[in-house]
């Protein structure tokens, strides 16, 4: 299997979108709401391309993608948000698009991630990748790449 990570462009809307609506994404997103498709291709659009401080990556296999790793900046800090397509989980994908879209990300700033305890697959990305535990409450792990 060749994996690609790239930076996202703006044609990639529809198919992040498609991914973050998957029941396993939609399980531990901040929000449940179902948000129509040109919302969101206007909302994507304004983050990550009118607002250059925010950055999406794409895992690509056999030219489709399977994934995205997004960093939002705020404050002094990046917080990433990382999804693979439920029929390619457990191959390795999230780990090395995680890996690969940090490297490509190039920023001193410290990112930050908060992981659902229940969350095992994303614990293990992340903690593979050297993140490390900097707090935690009775729903989340708090993790910071520095
Ligand atoms: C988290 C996520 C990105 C991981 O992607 P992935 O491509 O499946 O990740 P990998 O294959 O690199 O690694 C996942 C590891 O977790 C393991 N795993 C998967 N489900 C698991 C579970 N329910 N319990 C324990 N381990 C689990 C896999 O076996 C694998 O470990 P292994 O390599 O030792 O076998 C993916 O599960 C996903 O998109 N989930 C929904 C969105 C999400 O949770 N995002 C993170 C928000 S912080």
């Amino acid at each position: 299997m060749e994996l690609t990570v790239r930076p996202a462009q703006l044609g990639d809307a529809q198919r992040i979108w498609e991914i973050r609506n998957e029941p396993a994404s939609l399980a531990v997103a901040a929000s449940q709401d179902m948000i129509p498709l040109a919302q969101h291709v206007a909302w994507f659009n304004n983050k990550y391309f009118e607002d250059k401080d925010n950055v999406c990556f794409v895992a690509e296999v056999n030219q489709n993608v399977v994934g995205y790793s997004r960093f939002d900046l705020s404050g002094d800090h990046y917080l990433n948000s990382i999804a693979v397509s439920s029929s390619m989980h457990g191959k390795g994908i999230g780990t090395l698009l995680l890996g690969q879209s940090v490297a490509q990300l190039k920023t001193d700033k410290p990112i930050h991630a908060e992981v659902r305890k229940y969350n095992l697959a994303s614990v293990k990305i992340f903690e593979r990748n050297g993140f490390q535990k900097i707090s935690e409450d009775d729903k989340n792990i708090y993790y910071q790449l520095i």
